[in-house]
């Protein structure tokens, strides 16, 4: 009997032993996870890794624009991220002229590069933890007060840190408030563009492979930080000088071995590893499918206007890949949950941790009802999050309309203190300016179809819309008839008509009679009175309850690998270069060649053109030395757990040496937002090996390959891994079969 006490407790506490590969950790505390990386093969200390008084790791690596990762490969502030995360930079340094996006853009010497106003790029000083501190004195309090002092002991924390220096200072809440840490930065703002490829390199495979592997990607960009004289950050200026970093990473232009040691060190987003089984349930189940849905009506609209004329397809790229990205990803998503039956893992860990419970009264007490509260919490109020998703889908991710209400009503909101401040005339032409950037890409039917399918899907959702007077007595048709035909917001020509005589009378007139704007106006209220406080009240009590059972797992289960989750804060996730097997039948291998990009260029699908150069270079296999036995690899997977926001984030090797560009996770793993799963969840990264490759040879940019350090030779994988002979090599070249004789 006690045996299989024992045995069943062993079993149930597995629930929370995680495997290796899960978790973002904080870089800080890397300490506690070194043995167990290095048992995988990683050689370098945790002290190498993160450090506050020694250059480490972590001065390489930059959040980039607030939403992405970069990393420093040069003394002379080189900086490397994504295409995707770079794109806006390109693009507003591109004109018909000088079309970057086409073709690639390429700065000759330092002089060319350009300045991108906005744009910062910010490195981690310190991490530290303030839990302590920030909690100081709220012994007792809930609600406001709370909140409160929290907030008082937060600015003082934070103000103290940046007395004295040129640092910023942001405390945040880890594991739903069981935790703060603050994070101390040093925020770069002169950051220009050095190079980057055409699109036909940087977004190859488009939305059709978006999300997917086998990828062909070459999804990178390059940027260079500038800063002072005295090489602390600096708004642009001309005499501004490269930034000379406290550490950049040496680039591995090894040959990669299989179940060689992966690290993403990066910036990741956001993740809900904790959520309730009915709460997950009711994410894939329903809230995930209905915005789903209102994106297939957009999505419907926009593939047709973009397949009719050039014209349609070029305005609406950005938006439809915006549209698609987020679509794409739930999918997948929701069948990689659907597949691991993820709700019925969810409801054995609540077995699990309310057993646990069961086992000691002051457990019980604190934890015993957490779980079924958490869950009668979603049943009962489910709707509240599900009108907020809905609203989102409808007034702010659909039609654009809805966006020329929203600046509106802020332009006529402030038109009496405008007028009196003698600022009307230059806000206007603000406003004229904003339009001609809205209207270039906006067109009149397409965005009315929109609208109009979304309505409909709209009403179908929510079911009960009768806080608009405007939905549940009009047809979708008719709105759009009046809005489409009568609105001065729809139309470019009008608009401008609309603002060149903006006065008392025509304010008035148009608050009376602008059908878009009086539709918009009663969705609008009724989501900032309604729907967001409901929505927030719900959060705030799941979050509440949350913060408990995270702290139950970590007392309750004290061997478990916990990680807070992801916060756009810094951090590691380790794990090794593989391939998976996602599907019965099914193996993926750990990486894509040049050889594939041009098979899925044949198929003649337009994601997949080429310009004429890169076929040429193909064709004559001139892969200049960066080919790993004859084959120049393109993208490899691995199995570092990784969120939105590790974009452009350095995949790091046993070494610390960069192997290439975390960019995008296979579709079978985008559900480790939720739960990671180690047989499926892999990251994709596009190969330092590749991107030197289209820089040097593609570019004719060597000279930046050149201000980099490149590490070759034998990596300590493939020394073990028993290496070919040289008769072995040739005949590797020639067959692939041969190839995996050759390996074994
Ligand atoms: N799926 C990746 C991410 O979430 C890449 C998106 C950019 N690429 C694209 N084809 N839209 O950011
Ligand atoms: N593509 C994502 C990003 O931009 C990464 C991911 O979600 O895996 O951050």
């Amino acid at each position: 009997m006690k045996k299989i006490g024992i045995l069943i407790t062993l079993i149930l506490s597995t629930f929370f032993r995680l495997n290796a590969e899960e978790g973002m950790l904080i870089p800080s505390l890397i300490k506690a996870f070194e043995s167990d990386m290095q048992a995988m093969g990683m050689k370098l200390t945790a002290d190498q890794i993160y450090s506050v008084n020694n250059s480490s790791l972590k001065d390489a690596i930059l959040h980039f624009g607030g939403g992405c990762t970069a990393e420093l490969v040069s003394s002379e502030g080189l900086l490397l991220t994504n295409h995707h995360c770079g794109y806006s930079q390109v693009q507003s340094h591109s004109s018909l002229e000088n079309d970057y996006i086409k073709y690639g853009f390429w700065a000759k010497n330092k002089e060319q590069e350009l300045k991108n106003p906005g744009l910062t790029a910010a490195r981690i000083v310190r991490i530290d933890d303030v839990t302590i501190s920030v909690l100081n004195g709220t012994e007792g309090l809930t609600g406001e007060a709370f909140e409160k002092r929290l907030k008082e002991n937060m600015k003082v924390l934070e103000n103290d840190a940046v007395t004295g220096n040129h640092y910023k200072a942001e405390i945040k809440a880890f594991n739903y408030g069981n935790d703060y840490y603050m994070v101390v930065k040093e925020v770069f703002t002169d950051i220009r563009l050095v190079g980057a490829p055409p699109s036909s390199v940087g977004k190859f495979g488009g939305d059709t492979d978006n999300w997917v592997w086998p990828r062909h990607t070459g999804d990178f960009s390059v940027f260079r930080i500038y800063a002072g004289k005295d090489n602390k950050p600096a708004d642009f200026s001309a005499d501004n000088k490269p930034y000379s970093p406290l550490h950049f990473f040496p680039v591995s232009v090894r040959n990669r071995v299989p179940g060689e040691f992966t690290m993403v060190y990066g910036f990741p987003g956001s993740t809900e590893q904790h959520l309730s089984s009915g709460h997950l349930e009711y994410i894939q189940n329903k809230e995930r499918p209905a915005r789903i849905s209102m994106r297939d009506k957009s999505l419907a609209a926009i593939n047709a206007s973009m397949a009719s004329s050039d014209l349609l397809r070029i305005k609406y790229a950005s938006k439809q890949a915006r549209i698609a990205n987020g679509w794409k990803k739930w999918i997948g998503q929701i069948g990689g949950l659907q597949s691991v039956d993820a709700i019925q893992i969810k409801l054995d860990r609540e077995k699990a941790f309310n057993d646990k419970a069961a086992t000691k009264s002051e457990w019980k007490e604190k934890y015993g009802q957490l779980v079924e509260q958490m869950n009668a919490l979603v049943a009962e109020r489910k709707d509240d999050d599900f009108a907020y998703a809905m609203d989102v889908e409808y007034i702010f991710i659909g039609a654009e309309m809805f966006k020329r209400c929203r600046s509106i009503n802020k332009l006529i909101g402030e038109y009496e203190t405008l007028k009196e401040l003698g600022e009307l005339s230059d806000e206007i032409e603000k406003y004229k300016k904003g339009s001609k950037s809205f209207f270039k890409d906006y067109d009149n039917p397409t965005d009315r179809k929109m609208f109009t399918a979304l309505t409909d899907e709209y009403k179908k959702q929510v079911v009960d819309f009768s806080f608009s007077k405007y939905l549940s007595t009009r047809t979708s048709e008719e709105l759009a008839k009046d809005i489409y035909e009568g609105s001065v917001l729809t139309d470019e020509t009008k608009f401008n008509e609309f603002l060149d005589n903006l006065d008392e009378n025509s304010i008035e007139e148009f608050k009376k009679n602008d059908q878009a704007y009086l539709l918009w106006k009663e969705l609008f209220d009724h989501f900032v009175t309604v729907v967001i406080p409901k929505s927030r009240d719900f959060d705030a009590q799941m979050n509440g309850m949350l913060k408990i059972y995270v702290a139950g797992k970590m007392e309750m289960f004290p061997d478990g690998k916990h990680w807070p989750d992801a916060n756009s804060t810094m951090r590691i996730s380790y794990g090794k270069m593989e391939g998976s097997a996602p599907h019965d039948g099914m193996q993926y291998l750990e990486h894509t060649t040049l050889d594939g990009l041009i098979a899925k260029n044949q198929t003649g699908k337009s994601d997949f053109d080429l310009l004429p150069r890169m076929k040429e270079l193909a064709a004559k296999k001139d892969y200049g030395g960066y080919d790993q036995d004859g084959d120049l690899w393109v993208c490899f997977t691995s199995s570092n757990h990784t969120t939105g926001g590790n974009s452009g984030s350095p995949v790091i090797d046993a070494e610390g040496y960069l192997m290439g560009l975390n960019f995008d996770r296979s579709w079978e793993s985008t559900m480790s937002d939720y739960m990671f799963d180690p047989n499926r969840c892999r990251n994709i990264t596009v190969d330092i090996r590749y991107v030197l490759w289209i820089m040097d040879k593609y570019a004719d940019a060597g000279h930046l390959v050149k201000e980099m350090t490149l590490i070759k030779g034998d990596s300590p994988y493939e020394a073990n891994s028993g290496s070919c002979s040289e008769k072995e090599k040739k005949c590797k070249r020639k067959k692939r079969r041969c190839k995996q004789k050759c390996k074994k």
